[in-house]
Order: structure tokens, then C-alpha cells, then sequence
């Protein structure tokens, strides 16, 4: 594996070995060692030319704790919002002697775009590309449901998620849809019909209007950001409309399982697909998300840049 652009060019076996190698190396950070010298000497570019908290510093301490130098590049202040070509972006970055890329870009392909014309030579890892994929967080989600519901097993068999919310905008439910499928989980998409994309059918899962009949037989809710920015319509009447059908609050909280997980990726818009009483519940899983992540994107780093992976046990 050379790149990590989408979560469809990954077999079980490879997302199995990422999300063990995880479970190491998260086992050494929570131990004594804080840094590796895995990646000593390496350069990673941090590519980002849409706005990113949580991605950009999970993706930054990831390369820092395995001893890799990092360059922190976004479009504000760069010469992309001078409207620089990708091409001419990754020109420079390989006149840098980058290692690896790690993009966030506005356009889907973008990243498969970087990796194809071989502009540069190092691994691209994809870290959100417009409306199409967000591999590193669906691989984050994967291994903060293993931890919790996984029953043992390196697969997650029998575990039933709902994604939820504003599937149509979402990168972060079409790669969870991919991966939570490709490892035997179950997956509900719940949404109203204008937030469905076309074609939903064709999709590994089973999709519902109605969150009050999903929320009782899920294992996991995992709910989505109401991307405004990327509506060019209106999709809901109000906010009030969607919070009363969509948005996961304290009543219907109630209704899940007792031992059932409550995710969202953030940023999270408190008050409307969550509540703030439930985004800081016993239930809610969110912050721990972003611990697990660089966890994950240490791996994801480790396994493209080093061709080696960990056993669980194996540290
Ligand atoms: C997501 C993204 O950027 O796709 N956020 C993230 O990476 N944690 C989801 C979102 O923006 O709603």
C-alpha cells in the first residue's frame, strides 16, 4: 500500500492490519513512551486547503510522536489562494523532498489526482476531498467501535451502527459506509429524503426517514454535521424541523440500547443534530474519537510509510 486515497481500494485484511497496528501504538503513547523514532528523518506535508481543526493537528501530533519533521501548508497564507495549480503545489512539495502528502481539498478526486499524475513521489493520503471520501476518520470510527463493541473479535460482526443526518453532504458516511460493510458490520443510514444522495440503493447498508424506529436496535449512532456550507438549497424548512426529526437530544437518547455509543466526527453544531446534554453524556464517545485518531493516523503513517504493520500483542 503506497497511498490511502479511498476507503474502496482497501481489502478487511489491509484495514484489519491499520486498525491493529492502532491498537499498538496507542498502547505505547498511553505508557510511558509519548514519541517513536519509527519515522525519524521522514517529511510530512500537511496539505490543507479547507478549513480542518481536529484533522490537522490529529494528522500533525500522528507524524510527531513517530520523530517525523512536519510542514504545516494551508491554502490561506499559500500561494493556492493565489490560485497556484495543484500541479504546481506538488511540484514544490517534491522539490521539498516531501515523504508524504496529507490533502484536504475542496474537489473530490483531488487526492486520487496528486497520486495518479505522479506529479510527486511520495504516499498521498487522502484527508477529506469535497463530498467523496474521509478514509482516516472512517478507520478512526471503525477502531473506537472495535473498542467498545467489537466483542473480541478483530472484525465487527454483528454491530449495528446508524449514520445519521446530512448523508448527502457527508465524505465521512460514504467512507464509514465502505469500511463498517468491508469489516461485517451493519449499517442504517437515517436521513430525511432530501439529505439522500442518489443511488443510495446501490450502497453496502439499508437507509430509513424515521430515527425513532432506527435508535432501538443499533449498537452505535453516529451522528453528522448539517453542512451549510455545501448547501446550495434549502434542504429542511428550518433548523427547529430538523432538531425535531433528525436531531439526537436527551428523550430519544433514551430509546437506545444500554450499552449503545453516540459518535459524531465534529465539528458539531450543538442544539441541532445533538444536543449539548447528549454530546456530553456517559454515552457520548466524541472526544475519545479524537484521542483514537491520531492513534489511527500514527498507524496509517506507519503502515504506508515503513510497508510493515504490527500484530496486536506484538509491543
Ligand atoms: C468532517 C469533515 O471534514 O469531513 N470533520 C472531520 O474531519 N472531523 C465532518 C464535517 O465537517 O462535518
Amino acid at each position: 500500500m503506497k497511498h490511502l486515497l479511498s476507503i474502496a481500494d482497501l481489502s478487511a485484511a489491509e484495514a484489519t492490519k491499520i486498525l491493529d497496528t492502532a491498537t499498538e501504538l496507542a498502547r505505547t503513547s498511553d505508557g510511558q513512551i509519548k514519541k517513536l523514532p519509527t519515522l525519524r528523518g521522514r517529511t510530512i506535508v500537511n496539505l490543507f486547503a479547507e478549513d480542518s481543526t481536529r484533522t490537522r493537528i490529529s494528522f500533525e501530533a500522528a507524524a510527531k510522536r513517530l520523530s517525523a519533521d512536519v510542514i504545516n501548508f494551508s491554502a490561506k497564507g499559500s500561494s493556492i489562494s493565489k490560485g497556484e495549480s495543484l500541479k504546481d503545489t506538488a511540484l514544490t512539495l517534491q522539490a521539498m523532498g516531501a515523504d508524504a502528502v496529507v490533502i484536504r481539498h475542496g474537489a473530490s478526486g483531488a487526492a486520487q489526482r496528486l497520486a495518479d499524475n505522479e506529479w510527486m513521489s511520495g504516499s498521498v493520503i487522502n484527508a477529506g476531498d469535497g463530498t467523496h471520501e474521509h478514509p482516516s476518520q472512517a478507520l478512526l470510527d471503525a477502531f473506537t467501535i472495535r473498542k467498545h463493541l467489537g466483542k473480541g473479535s478483530s472484525d465487527l460482526q454483528g454491530v449495528h451502527v446508524a449514520i445519521v443526518g446530512d448523508i448527502l453532504h457527508s465524505r465521512v458516511a460514504r467512507s464509514n459506509v465502505l469500511l463498517l460493510s468491508l469489516l461485517g458490520a451493519k449499517v442504517t443510514l437515517v436521513a430525511p429524503p432530501t439529505l439522500l444522495p442518489i443511488g443510495v440503493e446501490t450502497w453496502p447498508c439499508t437507509f430509513s426517514y424515521d430515527l425513532d424506529s432506527v435508535l432501538p436496535l443499533v449498537d452505535a449512532v453516529m451522528m453528522l454535521r448539517v453542512q451549510q456550507e455545501r448547501m446550495t438549497e434549502l434542504f429542511f424548512p428550518n433548523p427547529r424541523e430538523y432538531s425535531r426529526y433528525y436531531g439526537l437530544n436527551a428523550e430519544r437518547m433514551r430509546t437506545l440500547k444500554k450499552t449503545a455509543i453516540v459518535m459524531h466526527p465534529g465539528p458539531m453544531n450543538r442544539g441541532l443534530e445533538i444536543s449539548a446534554e447528549v454530546a456530553d453524556s456517559a454515552r457520548s464517545v466524541i472526544t475519545e474519537q479524537v484521542s483514537n485518531g491520531v492513534s489511527v493516523r500514527m498507524a496509517i503513517l506507519f503502515v504506508l510509510l515503513t510497508g510493515s504493520h504490527l500484530e496486536v500483542g506484538s509491543m
